[in-house]
């Protein structure tokens, strides 16, 4: 089942709100680590897997690619990237799952926290397999299996009565697949896999290793907002450099 989460209505504007805050863990830890491990993309064709409102896109483009395509299924997320849409840049209605290209179209494809929505990674690997240039490269983060795993209660940080975090439980590592949260609204869809099987993945449909980070903040942000520091108890992040 493909779910369409971020149309709903509820979902849009809490996911929005969090997105907004200044030293989120996307925009503290997630971005940074993902804009780090970029290859030179001058002159690349690039491909952006659940694009959102195509900030990531937007940043690729001005670095220098030849042309990048947005693509997400949430209308609601092409309509943010939709406003000024630089030259070179263009977004598709799509789930990543339905997409069709022709073999080595692309040098480099990037995904930033959607893979956890897909439910095959084995399919989808080796359909950006076929459809990287040889020497291309697939970059992508994923929520980390720690944070994927538990379900029901033992979802989240267990706290102690005054609130405090105690620890992060972790529970059914091996048991694979889909998982329904409460996150801003009931009824959220992701898909758990442990690192082996998301390694494997890639391993078995061709791609080599270059990259694979679990970031955490700098040790200046983690001055400025403390909370950061949780991310050296559970990592929130996984990140996967490979290529072709
Ligand atoms: C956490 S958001 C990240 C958005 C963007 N990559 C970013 O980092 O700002 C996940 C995005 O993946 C999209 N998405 C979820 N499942 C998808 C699928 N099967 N195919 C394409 N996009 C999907 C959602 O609509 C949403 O825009």
């Amino acid at each position: 089942m493909k779910q369409n989460i971020y149309d709903i209505p509820g979902f849009f504007e809490s996911y929005q709100r969090m997105r907004d805050k200044q030293h989120g863990l996307n925009a503290v830890l997630e971005q940074p680590a993902i804009l780090a491990l970029l290859p030179e993309v001058q002159g690349m064709s690039v491909l952006d897997l659940g694009c959102g409102a195509g900030e990531l896109c937007r940043r690729i483009s001005a670095l220098g690619a030849k042309n990048v395509i947005g693509v997400d299924i949430s209308s609601k997320m092409l309509e943010l990237a939709a406003s000024d849409i630089p030259a070179g840049v263009s977004f598709q209605h799509s789930a990543m799952e339905d997409l069709k290209f022709p073999v080595a179209t692309f040098d480099l494809v990037v995904s930033s926290l959607a893979f956890h929505y897909v439910k095959d990674l084995k399919d989808l690997a080796n359909n950006i397999y076929d459809w990287l240039k040889p020497g291309g490269f697939l970059l992508f983060s994923t929520e980390h299996p720690v944070s994927t795993c538990s379900q029901g209660i033992h979802h989240g940080w267990i706290k102690d009565s005054a609130g405090k975090k105690l620890y992060w439980p972790l529970d059914e590592y091996h048991l694979e697949g889909i998982r329904e949260s409460h996150w801003f609204v009931k009824g959220v869809i992701k898909y758990h896999r442990g690192i082996s099987t998301i390694l494997n993945s890639l391993l078995e449909a061709g791609f080599i290793i270059k990259a694979v980070e679990e970031p955490v903040a700098s040790e200046e942000d983690e001055k400025i907002w403390p909370e950061l520091k949780e991310a050296r108890r559970r990592p929130p992040f996984f990140i996967v450099k490979v290529s072709k």
